[in-house]
């Protein structure tokens, strides 16, 4: 339940140590069978204090495999062996000070010799450590901000060494992981592509797989993983809607068919999708017959691909922690939908995830140490239906132009200005409403063009970007002299919520 639990897990990978995430209610005896080189226990949302707290099976604490708890995990430490939390009236949130008080402690040693700066967010506090184990740094409101138990192999820290707030807290999971647990650091992309070839070769033996392709990152580097690992045994399967981006499609073919050598069915598929498309307004309606055509299509061209037992999909780790299903368990039948097109729960292949344990800025670097170019592995999510939910109204073939070429001319000079990055995304939308305008001497009467830029870290909140007002100026002044059918540009700056992202 802990907020930063991802950011643990990441932040230990930064180490270069492989790190899974696992519920608290993990038995002794699965943590024995898992045999991990370490222990971390996050913080969390709860306090030790109420009746039905998380806990952790005591027995753990006895298998002699280094622990280090964090905030709660601190205190969860302390209760559980022995020690005593209690509620502190005033808590501590945000920018503290540490006073390291044991200048001989093994954890605070390697990281904080007096001082230092560190993230808080507490309410209750350790008042007692519990027998064996010394305190080793205080704050103003909590006398033991750290304890430690050299022989039992067990520390703790009430602050977050996992936020970049806090002075020396990479250092500190650093020390642990690698100093104190004496881990080596050997996980590495390189490793990942190896260990992950060698799993996908075991799994699909001489059997063939399919992939979809979206043109999305995750999708490319699942293809790019198991291509490596069967070669020509893997077929990509990239339905052309009609409605990706200008350039994306050919883009994706460039990629995968000439540079990975990847045998790749494109289908055109653009006819189909305009013309069930043609007449509908309704944004629902829309995704509906765009999700539903898409199945269609994917399963028709499945079909004609022999002996194809597996499918690969690009599931990501954050996926499945929020599935509560494994990280190592590499197969399932389909049951759930496809993450990229909906596909449907009768569809009899063997899944193949081979990301299922990466974040994605580790799926990110997979993919550009397996030579797929940065338009790829950089790319911005871009939604399943495509412009389809960016043209307000009836999509058809001519507006679906206006706005490709609209929309190029944003991702031009967004890229231009090196911002492709750090923007989640950033587009352009079609409205349907007519303005008035004058060009040359002409009144003109003709759509505006939206454009879209957020930031988000998590998708489920977004904010409009402060996009510098000469690039705001730069892609107004080319789509209108560039794009006839368009005289107005507007910006969005509505965050998210109240808006969506996507207009539709
Ligand atoms: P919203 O508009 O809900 O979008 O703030 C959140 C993220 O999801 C993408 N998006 C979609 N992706 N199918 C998809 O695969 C969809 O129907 C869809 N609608 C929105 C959107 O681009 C943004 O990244």
């Amino acid at each position: 339940g802990a907020q930063y639990a991802q950011l643990i897990a990441r932040r230990v990978r930064e180490h270069n140590i492989y790190s899974e995430l696992v519920p608290h209610t993990i038995s002794a005896a699965s943590v024995k069978e898992a045999n991990p080189a370490a222990i971390i226990l996050s913080g969390g949302p709860a306090s030790v204090l109420i009746d039905d707290a998380p806990t952790l099976d005591q027995e753990i604490y006895n298998l002699g495999i280094p622990i280090l708890g964090i905030c709660y995990g601190a205190q969860l430490i302390a209760q559980q062996l022995g020690g005593k939390v209690e509620r502190e009236s005033q808590g501590e949130y945000g920018r503290t000070t540490l006073n390291v008080t044991d200048s001989g402690s093994s954890m605070m040693g390697g990281v904080c010799e007096s001082e230092c700066t560190v993230w808080m967010s507490h309410f209750d506090c350790i008042t007692e450590v519990p027998e064996g184990f010394i305190g080793t740094a205080s704050s103003p409101n909590a006398p033991v901000a750290a304890l430690e138990s050299d022989s039992r192999k067990i520390w703790g820290v009430q602050y977050h060494p996992e936020v970049a707030h806090t002075d020396q807290g990479f250092e500190l999971l650093g020390h642990f992981l690698k100093g104190l647990a004496e881990i080596q650091p050997s996980w590495t992309m390189d490793s990942v592509i190896d260990s992950s070839t060698q799993a996908i070769k075991e799994l699909v033996g001489d059997g063939r797989a399919i992939c979809g392709l979206s043109g999305g990152v995750d999708s490319a580097v699942a293809a790019a993983l198991v291509h490596k690992a069967i070669g020509d045994r893997l077929v990509c399967i990239y339905v052309d809607t009609g409605l990706m981006r200008a350039g994306e499609s050919e883009q994706v073919v460039a990629t995968f068919e000439k540079h990975q050598g990847i045998e790749l069915i494109h289908v055109n598929a653009a006819e189909r999708f305009l013309t069930a498309l043609a007449g509908v307004t309704d944004p629902e309606t829309k995704r509906k017959i765009i999700g539903e055509l898409f199945i269609r299509v994917f399963e028709e061209t499945a079909a004609t691909i022999e002996e194809a037992q597996f499918l690969v999909q690009g599931t990501l780790y954050p996926d499945v922690i929020e599935s509560g299903t494994s990280a190592t368990g590499k197969t399932a039948k389909i049951k759930s939908h496809h993450n990229v097109g909906g596909l449907p729960d009768d569809l009899s292949f063997t899944l193949v995830e081979p990301l299922r344990n990466l974040f994605k800025d580790e799926v990110r670097a997979v993919g550009t140490e397996l030579g797929l170019p940065d338009e790829i592995v950089w790319r911005q999510p871009f939604p399943g239906p495509g412009l389809g939910v960016r043209i307000i109204g009836e999509v058809t073939p001519e507006r679906v132009d206006v706005l490709q070429r609209s929309d190029l001319i944003v991702q031009e000079e967004i890229a231009a200005a090196g911002l492709t990055r750090d923007l989640w995304q950033a587009f352009a939308v079609l409205a349907d409403i007519k303005s008035v305008g004058v060009m040359g001497d002409e009144r003109t009467y003709a759509h505006p063009i939206i454009l879209r830029a957020v930031t988000s870290d998590d998708v489920m909140t977004a904010d409009w970007a402060r996009l510098d007002y000469d690039l705001l100026e730069r892609i107004s002044n080319r789509i209108i002299n560039e794009v006839a059918e368009i005289n107005r540009v507007v910006y969005d700056i509505t965050s998210k919520p109240p808006g969506t992202i996507e207009w539709e």
